[in-house]
């Protein structure tokens, strides 16, 4: 009788992982084709859904009410264009060429444009959104919105390094580069300004706004080498190590997750995490946790984290056991349609796990850390801390699981797809419906690209291999790219209770800590509230004075006087540990 219980419990996960895995393939069959043709007809000018649309306009949907989202987010536009350019730059579809040059064309019209952000020249890039007729969108809106510009570079970066290794050197440097170059300028000098988030609610400093940022800046600093214009390649390198060093910050240690924003007063669990994942995946990287690539200890741990917010949250997931795939959304606390699970994030959960085994098996090794711990747990719970070989048993259990696991999150998307294939923004909490905007491009994008990291497709490094920060104690100062690092690190840790929706924030007397403007402080991160936190690297051996300022609604407060003051040190890092005054 046990036995037979126990087999028959066995037969039936074997039967349920078989035909998860069965669904999403077949899945991959049938979507693959109407995620494309969905995608293309949301680009203009010929695009069957997106008339008024001008040439290489990417629409966000054709939904017109409810919700309104014929418009073109820089955001949605880049994400879309570097799945595109992906393929054409690795052969997948050749015929893509004249979109890709529409895209670069409209997107070179609407920098230009001046908008509610700004003029070219004094923060209109950081514009969230356009009309599809390349005007201002004037209405009020959560801006500027700072992922933009640093995923229009990677996008645009990616094409022209292939441009240039095909011999295309003139266009390159004639044409694509003083687009490109705008952008990675817009970032080097705005990376550490406040922003609002990629759902547009919140505004402080985001996580994957930091990671797209500063991926922008390591290709733009590769880029501007090659095209021979070395000054601006070590701005973008200086750039692009303050943004890592930052990065860190988001970490938190005790929650073993990333937290999305600094502000918000939420949980922090978030898909802008995964998605920063995947957006950010280097096949050269190894598992990393420095970039969190997706097979990084922190990245893995930081998942389950995020999957597990949702499991009790939407009816659809009940019943479904606790180490099986769920619907997952934006952000457990969202309100968006009273909070749904989305497509792209469902989508995007599978991603991180096919580019994780996509590394595993390339490396032909897993490792195991008290940070991954609990996320390996769930499919081998007698597991424990190690490095696996691809020849060993446990390699093959946990590898085999999290496939199964992977297919599980398309086979959830499969599941709510209407007959029809078209995917809309949302699928509804508790009947798995379809809602919010129809046809969303950035769902289409989301399957294409989860479906070609299932196949085991890789795209360009960006040259996140090997890349070390000073932020960490007892690392020595260094720079990603070997340039000789002229800074030291301080860790800022300041005490202080804030009410929802208010931020704290580091200013102070050198240019490095905003010159005490409050518009170029420095955001501090909330992820061990009350003690806010963040990372700078200032010149060594430099007396400064500095305070912190909360700002709420746009309202500064400062600190009661005097100003603190610190000498930095001559090398290594110092810390700073105060409390609001
Ligand atoms: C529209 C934004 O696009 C969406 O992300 C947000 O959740 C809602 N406005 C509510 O703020
Ligand atoms: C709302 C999402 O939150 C935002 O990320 C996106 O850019 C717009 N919708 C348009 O799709």
């Amino acid at each position: 009788m046990r036995t037979f219980v126990v087999l028959s419990v066995i037969l039936a996960s074997v039967s349920s992982a078989l035909a998860q895995t069965a669904s999403a393939a077949a899945y991959v069959v049938t979507e693959s084709p109407i995620a494309k043709a969905g995608l293309l007809a949301n680009i203009g000018p010929s695009g069957s859904k997106s008339s008024g649309a001008k040439a290489g306009i990417v629409i966000a949907s054709p939904s017109t009410t409810n919700p309104d989202y014929l418009y073109t987010w820089t955001r949605d536009s880049s994400l879309v264009f570097k799945a595109i350019i992906d393929q054409y730059t690795t052969g997948l579809d050749t015929s893509l060429r004249g979109l890709i040059d529409d895209f670069f064309t409209a997107e070179s019209t609407l920098q230009q444009v001046s908008n509610p952000s700004g003029t070219v020249s004094t923060g209109g890039l950081g514009e969230p959104k356009f009309n599809i007729d390349e005007t201002a969108f004037t209405g009020a809106w959560g801006r500027p919105q700072r992922d933009g510009p640093a995923l229009r570079a990677t996008a645009l970066i990616t094409y022209a390094n292939y441009l240039y290794g095909s011999g295309n050197t003139t266009f390159v440097t004639n044409t694509l580069w003083p687009v490109i170059k705008l952008d990675l300028d817009y970032i080097a000098n705005n990376w550490n300004q406040t922003t609002f988030d990629l759902w547009e609610e919140v505004s402080s400093s985001s996580f994957f706004t930091t990671a797209v940022q500063h991926r922008s800046m390591r290709e733009g600093a590769a880029l501007a080498t090659k095209l021979g214009v070395t000054a601006l390649a070590s701005t973008y390198t200086s750039a692009a190590d303050s943004l890592l060093c930052f990065l860190q910050s988001y970490w938190n240690p005790t929650g073993g997750y990333i937290t999305a924003n600094t502000g918000g007063g939420r949980s922090g669990k978030d898909a802008n995490t995964v998605l920063t994942s995947i957006h950010t995946f280097d096949p050269a990287a190894g598992c990393d946790a420095v970039t969190f690539q997706p097979c990084s200890d922190k990245a893995l741990a930081n998942l389950k984290v995020y999957v597990d917010s949702f499991r009790s949250i939407y009816s659809i997931n009940s019943g479904i056991a606790s180490n099986a795939a769920v619907a997952t959304g934006r952000y457990p606390e969202d309100s968006y349609y009273n909070g749904n699970p989305w497509y792209l994030t469902t989508l995007a959960v599978a991603e991180q796990l096919y580019d994780a085994l996509i590394v595993w098996n390339a490396q032909g090794s897993l490792t195991v850390t008290a940070t991954s711990l609990p996320f390996f747990q769930q499919f081998s719970s007698s597991v424990t801390a190690g490095t696996y070989a691809s020849s060993s048993t446990t390699f093959a259990t946990l590898t085999t699981s999290i496939k199964t696991f992977a297919d599980g999150f398309v086979a959830i998307v499969a599941k709510y797809t209407p007959s029809g294939g078209g995917l809309s923004e949302q699928y509804d909490k508790a009947t798995g419906a379809q809602l919010s905007a129809a046809d969303l491009t950035w769902s289409y994008a989301a399957a294409l690209t989860a479906f070609e990291a299932r196949s085991g497709t890789t795209f360009a490094s960006w040259g996140a291999a090997g890349l070390t920060t000073s932020c960490s104690a007892g690392t020595s100062t260094g720079s990603g790219s070997g340039s000789g690092a002229d800074t030291v690190t301080v860790n800022f840790q300041e005490t202080a209770t804030t009410t929802f929706g208010e931020n704290i924030y580091l200013v102070g007397s050198i240019s490095e800590l905003g010159n005490w403007d409050p518009n170029s402080a420095i955001a501090l991160s909330a992820a061990n509230y009350p003690n806010w936190q963040v990372s700078v690297a200032l010149p060594p051996s430099t007396a400064i004075q500095y305070k912190y300022i909360r700002i709420f609604n746009g309202a500064v407060t400062w600190e009661s006087d005097p100003n603190r003051s610190l000498t930095t040190p001559a090398s290594g890092s110092a810390n700073e540990n105060d409390t609001w005054r």
